[in-house]
Parts: structure tokens; C-alpha cells; sequence
């Protein structure tokens, strides 16, 4: 059988680039005893993504140069010699940028035949909705009353986070790029504000101006230079929950900004940490059951930016750090 996919074909340093990827076929040989052979349906593209394509080690591995490009990825068994898994059924798991791909069936997840449609299992469902649930209340800790501000507001992690902000009784701000994706968060997502950071010249005086009261608090996607910007709008005993830093992903150290208004930790008692969702790993099955309800009862909704084929997923996780993605960012294979 043939199997397309995306290798990584240089390392990134900088911005990405398409011609680090490049596109190969290859045999895939039928499953052995106790593999399942999945054709993917959806893969995913995440920002996350680019700290393992440099070639430097961070809580995950690295991509070896010639290696398929990681990913969520959601599909149907087409082979199996696996008693867990029959030809035919829905699975989630992470084979990466191809079309095939081959499991032992660690980390595979059977998809529940339903009214959700199989894309949204490595979205709303998958570790994007994942990290905006734990983030926001583990490490957020969010109760009724108090202010949310989330950034990349209108991406997968963050507008499920301020979502779950308003189903937990908190008033959600939202900071995202463009007027279109402001009006989504206001007119759809049900924000209570949302502020658009290209048209602000001043992104604290805009969020000063959206949030009166201060920040209880702050989901943060960005990364260093606007988390040093809000920690004088934290509230006493905020706390800021780092869940990415897409803005100094392609910066070497000495190209990141430090963080200088460090004192507010100690004028308002504020709390920073950060999370790996796969920690979260045992309570993944709540938390789905959680967002399964809400998304079935109105309350959660999400929007997905899918590109078509293989050849389009490196031009689309590029894509990602100009702002170019309104919503989950998947390829439909
Ligand atoms: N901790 C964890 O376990 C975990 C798990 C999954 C994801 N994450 C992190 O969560 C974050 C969001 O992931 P996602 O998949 O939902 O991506 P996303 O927010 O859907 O896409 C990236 C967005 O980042 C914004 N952006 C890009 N470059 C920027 C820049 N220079 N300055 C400011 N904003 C910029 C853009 O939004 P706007 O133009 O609309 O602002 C862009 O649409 C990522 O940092 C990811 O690594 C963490």
C-alpha cells in the first residue's frame, strides 16, 4: 500500500518555512499482530508544534530530520490485527502528517458515532479543548463573577477558553487579530468584550479599557512581551496561566523579551504556571464528557479552518504565526 506524507526536510530556525517540509511516498506494509492500520480523515496543525522542528530537546522530542511531522490525527481503521479495534471504526490518535497510519494501538481512541463530526476529536474535543479546560480551571482556578482575559482568542485553545470562563459564571475578554475575528467572539462566542490587538495601538490601555476592574484571570497563547504588559492589570491574587507562547516560538532567548513588571507578583500576590496537558491524562474522560454536554447544549462552539490535502499543511502551519488561521487549524486528507 503507498503512503503519502510530510517529512520534516530541514530544520526551522526563524519563522518556518515550506521548503523545511517535503512530501514523499512511501510503502506501508500491512499491519502485523496486534497493529491497526488507519487512513486519516484530518490531521492537525499546531504551533506547538515548531519547538520539537528545530532539533532541540523541550518536554517532548525532537523531529529527526526525515521523519514524519507529528500531529493529532482522526480517522477508520481500514486494517487491524488488533482485538481492540475493528475495520471501519473511528479513531483519534497522533500518526502525524500522512495519509496511513500504522498503531499498536497505544494512544488510539475509539470516536463515539454521534452528532459531533469526527474533525472536532482533535479539536474542541482533542488537546486543544483539553488544555483551554485544565488551564482554565485547574491552574486558573476561574470562579463565578471573576474577569477572564484569554489571548488568540479566536484559536482553537483560547475560544474554547473564554467559553468555559462564561459557563463557569466568569466575564470572558478576548484579544485576537482582526475585526472579523472580534465580532466571532462578541456576535457567537458570547464574549463579554473582545478587543481586535491590530487595530490597538496600545494593547494595555485597550485591555485597561475592556476590563476596569482588573484581571482575575489571564489565559495566556502569546507569550512573554504581553504577559509583561498585563501583569500591572492583574487583580490581588491573580493568577496567569501559561498555556503557549506562539509569539516567541521562532525567537532564539536572547530575542525574547524579559518580563520587567515583576513586581505586580508581589503588590498583588499574583500566581503564574504553566501546563503540559498530558498531565491531565486520567481526567481526560471527564473533562470530554464535560465538553461533549456543552457543545450538545449550545453553550460551546467552535470554528475550524481546514486546508485541503497534504500539500497545503506546511504553507498553513506557517500560516499560524502571521495571525492567517480563524479557528482550529486542520488538513483534510
Ligand atoms: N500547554 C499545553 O499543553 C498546550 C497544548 C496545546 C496548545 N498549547 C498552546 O496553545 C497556544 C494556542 O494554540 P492553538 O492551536 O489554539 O493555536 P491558535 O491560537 O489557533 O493559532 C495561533 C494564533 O496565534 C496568534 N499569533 C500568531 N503569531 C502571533 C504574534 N506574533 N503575536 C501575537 N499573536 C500571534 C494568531 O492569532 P491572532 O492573530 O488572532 O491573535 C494565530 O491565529 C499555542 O501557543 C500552543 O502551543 C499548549
Amino acid at each position: 500500500m503507498r503512503n503519502r506524507r510530510v517529512i520534516l526536510a530541514a530544520h526551522v530556525t526563524g519563522e518556518p518555512r515550506e521548503d523545511n517540509f517535503a512530501i514523499e511516498t512511501v510503502d506501508r506494509a500491512p499491519p502485523g499482530e496486534g497493529e491497526v492500520l488507519v487512513r486519516n480523515a484530518f490531521v492537525s496543525v499546531d504551533p506547538g508544534m515548531r519547538g520539537r522542528l528545530s532539533g532541540e530537546t523541550s518536554y517532548a522530542p525532537p523531529v529527526p530530520l526525515g521523519a514524519v511531522v507529528g500531529s493529532a490525527s482522526v480517522g477508520r481503521v481500514i486494517a487491524s490485527r488488533h482485538a481492540g479495534f475493528a475495520v471501519g471504526e473511528a479513531v483519534a490518535g497522533a500518526s502525524g502528517w500522512q495519509e496511513l497510519g500504522l498503531s499498536d494501538g497505544r494512544g488510539l481512541r475509539r470516536i463515539p458515532e454521534g452528532p459531533i463530526p469526527l474533525s472536532a476529536h482533535i479539536g474542541v474535543l482533542g488537546v486543544p479543548g483539553l488544555t483551554a479546560y485544565f488551564g482554565l480551571l485547574d491552574i486558573g482556578a476561574t470562579k463565578p463573577g471573576e474577569t477572564v482575559l484569554v489571548s488568540t482568542a479566536a484559536g482553537a485553545v483560547g475560544s474554547a477558553a473564554g467559553q468555559i470562563a462564561r459557563i463557569h459564571g466568569a466575564r470572558a475578554v478576548g484579544i485576537a487579530g482582526g475585526e472579523a475575528k472580534r465580532r466571532w467572539l462578541l456576535d457567537d462566542l458570547g464574549f463579554d468584550a473582545a478587543i481586535d490587538r491590530l487595530a490597538e495601538p496600545d494593547i494595555a490601555a485597550a485591555v485597561a479599557r475592556e476590563c476596569p476592574d482588573g484581571v482575575d484571570v489571564f489565559f495566556d497563547n502569546v507569550g512573554n512581551s504581553l504577559v509583561d504588559r498585563m501583569l500591572p492589570l492583574m487583580r490581588l491574587h491573580g493568577r496567569i496561566v501559561i498555556s503557549g507562547q506562539t509569539a516567541d516560538y521562532n525567537l532564539t532567548a536572547d530575542e525574547r523579551t524579559g518580563l520587567k513588571n515583576t513586581r505586580a507578583f508581589i503588590t498583588h500576590r499574583l500566581k503564574m504556571q504553566g501546563l503540559v496537558v498530558f498531565d491531565y491524562a486520567a481526567d481526560f474522560p471527564r473533562a470530554r464528557a464535560d465538553l461533549t454536554g456543552w457543545i450538545l447544549d449550545g453553550r460551546l462552539k467552535y470554528r475550524e479552518d481546514i486546508v485541503e490535502g497534504l500539500e497545503a499543511l506546511p504553507g498553513a502551519f506557517v500560516d499560524l504565526f502571521h495571525g492567517r488561521n480563524f479557528g482550529r487549524k486542520l488538513g483534510r486528507l
